[in-house]
């Protein structure tokens, strides 16, 4: 393996942008900036699947986009992403897989406390023309989950050309809350997508490095979509489902909406705010309330500009339009207690483990490129100094004890969202960059974004489910380069 290091000048806490004195591959370069539409197409909702009794095959299909068709994944027959599987919690999913694609595929539950033989680790793959039975029971609290492909290497590519959905789980007491169901239960999968010559997957090299960023957004997989909506409260769960694009989800009037949900489902009570920054692979669950909007106008959801990213938050673009076409009497009212969230203690932990995931592993300071395996020029990315190894053992623990993770980004130029499978966890602190916890980190999460500057501690409880999972950085192209690692509980 060979290793080049590039040194670069760091301009901590500001807009500008680090550069690096090296000119052929790396850093420097910025998002691919949004082009924004006239949101004159009705947003597409994902048919519903009972979870207990599925059966989904992978295929290629094609969606029409500005009237030329374009090639695409599908899960369940969809165009484009796939079924929403609704399951109960404590009831047993099960679903038959066929794989009809020309490649390897397999799917992980994002979120869901799954064994490990059944949670798609990258390397237990379906191959073309094969089937797999996903079967195991649900426990995990009601709320937001998702599904989407993990083979080793091909996660960006499959997830990216359209292979994704909803995984929603409901519980009697979630019911009892009276929470806007049915139309008024909007699931919004949110991704950016290179359409210019079609949808292809062929990241460059500056891709490889702050992940692909596309100028189309799509919701639902609809390119400008709209919404008709009513004078009441809706539930919209929102799923940044982009390979790295960060979104600050916020309505364009500045109205304040409730925040209900993380990515490990209801919180304990309801929380008020105007926006809420989700990195790939996160969830919201929020509420908003269409009430004070006049007849015929139109209210957008937007991703408003951030700072502490370096590649990407300074384009303010507009996502989707809810357009208000029916007065109606909103039979909602606030609950004032959601779901209790037992709270994790640092004093209960029996164990802290650091990873760097500023590309520092391999020594040297700030931002350094790699490549590997003989192909020069190919952008690889470590966690804690390493690549991902289906045959390394890099962390072991015991089912049942609380550790405390600490993911170190202090002197990393880049954004790293990173996941674990097969748990939920807590987000212990956060120190540099922004140096708080976020409000809508209160909650459980299964993924927790480091800006560059910044080291994020979690907080972990491992579930009696023995075996070898994965965690890594969701920015998918990071993930594909090798900044995964596994971690078995035994
Ligand atoms: Cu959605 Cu391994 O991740
Ligand atoms: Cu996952
Ligand atoms: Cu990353």
């Amino acid at each position: 393996m060979k290793i080049f290091k590039f040194l670069c000048i760091l301009s901590l806490g500001t807009f500008i942008l680090s550069r690096c004195n090296h000119s052929d591959e790396l850093s420097g370069s910025l998002a691919k900036k949004v082009i924004e539409q006239t949101f004159n197409i009705p947003l597409a909702i994902p048919s519903m699947m009972d979870a207990t009794q599925a059966s989904i095959e992978a295929k290629s299909s094609s969606i029409i986009v500005n009237g030329s068709n374009i090639s695409t994944l599908g899960y369940g027959g969809a165009s484009i992403l796939g079924p929403t599987l609704r399951i109960q919690q404590g009831a047993t999913l099960n679903l038959l897989f066929s794989n009809q694609l020309n490649e390897a595929t397999n799917i992980h539950w994002h979120g869901l406390v799954a064994p490990p033989l059944q949670d798609g680790y990258p390397t237990d793959v379906t191959k073309p023309g094969g089937t797999f039975n996903y079967k195991f029971k649900v426990n995990d609290r009601p709320g937001t989950y998702w599904y989407h492909p993990h083979p080793d290497m091909s996660t960006a590519s499959q997830a990216y050309r359209g292979l994704a959905g909803f995984f929603l789980i409901t519980s009697p007491e979630e019911r009892a809350l009276n929470l806007p169901e049915g139309q008024y239960d909007i699931p919004l999968v949110v991704q950016d997508k290179g359409l210019t010559n079609g949808l292809t997957y062929n990241p460059n090299n500056d891709d490889r490095t702050i992940g692909l960023f596309g100028e189309s957004i799509l919701v639902n997989g609809t390119m400008g979509p709209f919404l008709d909506v009513a004078t009441r409260t809706y539930r919209l769960r929102l799923l940044n489902g982009s390979n790295a694009r960060i979104y600050n989800f916020s309505l364009s009037n500045g109205a304040k909406f409730n925040l209900i949900g993380t990515d490990g489902g209801l919180i304990d009570s309801p929380k008020e705010m105007s926006s809420v920054l989700l990195s790939p692979g996160e969830r919201a669950d929020i509420l908003v309330n269409f009430g004070s909007i006049a007849m015929d106008s139109s209210v957008f959801l937007v991703s408003n500009t951030f700072s502490g990213a370096y590649a990407q938050g300074y384009q303010m673009f507009k996502l989707m339009k809810f357009t208000v076409k029916k007065v109606e009497t909103d039979p909602f009212t606030m609950p004032s207690i959601l779901m209790p969230v037992e709270k994790l203690t640092q004093s209960e932990s029996i164990a802290t483990r650091k990873f760097s995931i500023g590309h520092d592993g391999m020594g040297g300071m700030g931002h350094n490129g790699m490549s590997h395996g003989g192909t020069a020029g190919v952008v690889m990315h470590p966690l804690d100094g390493k690549f991902f190894d289906p045959n390394r053992r890099d962390e072991v623990v015991r089912a049942g004890t609380i550790e405390i993770w600490e993911f170190d980004n202090s002197i990393g130029t880049e954004t790293h969202p990173m996941h674990l499978h097969g748990l939920q966890f807590q987000v212990l602190k956060r120190t540099g960059g922004r140096a708080m916890l976020e409000p809508w980190e209160l909650g459980w999460k299964d993924t927790v974004l480091a800006f560059p500057g910044e080291k994020v501690s979690i907080i972990i409880r491992f579930p009696d489910n023995k075996g070898k999972f994965v965690f890594h950085c969701h920015n998918l192209e990071h993930e594909d380069a090798g900044m995964m690692l596994n971690f078995e509980i035994q």
